[in-house]
């Protein structure tokens, strides 16, 4: 089994560095695939109700419990409030769905999935009108007072927040209760976030990596001039030849290696285990400063699908 490192988080609760994503990952598969990253390690899963595969990650988790692979208390298990409850009066159904869902009845981090409110409209979760997604205007800091009663409550032990950036941080810690324990966010060579990276490490908040594969199968990249894999760029491999490992191994070091906690996705039973191996070998500096070189800010997930760039709390750079 995989040895793991474990984060700090500002509340004093400690995260596993390394977890499993699970977006596109299908019902059906992804229950085999939680036991087999179980199995190799992985005890940090991330979840999203928007993916639309919690029930079936949920069956997943259930199995890994039933059969003794794991126990509660030492899984980390994260979901994400999506963007159509941020009603306030939304928020807390909305985690009871998840919990449902997953067949829990806490989780260890619950994530604003990003600042940008959406109508809710019963069963859309992008509701649309000329080809456009309608936004709510719920301020995303009432949102969060919302998900501070959840940790009062018991329901979620650590809150934070995904796709927000340095101001809208700002704002939420200007008026949070609780501070934030996690920022998601997308990070890999091609993405390196330097100034984003020195703002976290200020704050001392922990910050997931998400697609720190570069998402080679994100819809986003359709539309992109940038290069889509980074497993599949030169230097990456070379480095992982260097190495004699896989350009995953790599790009999942390249992360952890600065303090930050990573997520990668597989529902491929040996590229789960490959992921798992990257505890026992360690990048150099030459290396770090080669794959940082590749920046080009190129976002496999920029959000900015139907219109939702022109939402007021979009969070990125239009020139990123
Ligand atoms: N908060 C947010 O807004 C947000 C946004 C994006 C992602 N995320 C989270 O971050 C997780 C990871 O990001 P991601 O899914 O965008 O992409 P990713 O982890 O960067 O890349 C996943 C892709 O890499 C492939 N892969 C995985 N391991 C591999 C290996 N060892 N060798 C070759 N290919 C490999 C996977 O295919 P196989 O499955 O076939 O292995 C899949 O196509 C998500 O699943 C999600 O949980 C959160």
């Amino acid at each position: 089994m995989a040895s793991t490192t474990f984060l700090t988080l500002p509340s004093g609760r400690k995260m596993p560095q390394l977890g499993i994503g699970t977006w596109l990952s299908p019902a059906g598969i992804v229950q085999d695939a939680l036991e087999v990253a179980v199995k190799h390690g992985f005890r940090h899963i991330d979840c999203a109700y928007f993916y639309g595969n919690e029930e079936a990650v949920g069956e997943g988790l259930h199995n890994v419990l039933k059969k003794g692979l794991a126990k509660r208390e030492d899984l980390f298990i994260v979901s994400k409030l999506w963007n159509s409850f941020h009603d306030p009066k939304d928020v807390k159904p909305a985690l009871m769905e998840t919990l449902k869902l997953l067949k829990l009845d806490y989780l260890d981090l619950y994530l604003m999935h990003s600042p940008m409110g959406i109508k809710n409209v019963k069963g859309d979760l992008l509701p649309q009108k000329d080809g456009q997604v309608i936004f709510s205007d719920v301020d995303y800091v009432d949102t969060w007072k919302a998900m501070e009663k959840l940790v009062e409550e018991g329901l979620v032990k650590s809150i934070g927040v995904a796709n927000f950036n340095p101001q809208q941080l700002d704002r939420l810690y200007a008026h949070a209760k609780i501070c934030p324990d996690v920022v998601q966010a997308e990070r890999h060579p091609y993405l390196t976030q330097c100034e984003f990276l020195e703002y976290v490490k200020k704050k001392g908040i922990a910050w997931v990596c998400i697609s720190p594969l570069s998402s080679p199968e994100s819809p986003f990249w359709k539309e992109s001039p940038h290069p889509k894999n980074a497993m599949e760029d030169p230097v990456v491999k070379a480095v992982a030849k260097k190495h004699g490992r896989s350009p995953a191994q790599i790009l999942i070091r390249f992360n952890l290696q600065c303090g930050l906690a990573a997520v990668p996705k597989s529902q491929n039973p040996k590229h789960i285990e490959e992921n798992a191996k990257v505890f026992d070998f360690c990048l150099d500096e030459e290396d770090l400063k080669k794959l940082a070189a590749l920046n080009c800010g190129a976002r496999a997930v920029p959000w900015d699908l139907l219109g939702m760039g022109k939402h007021k709390y979009y969070p990125f750079c239009k020139k990123e």
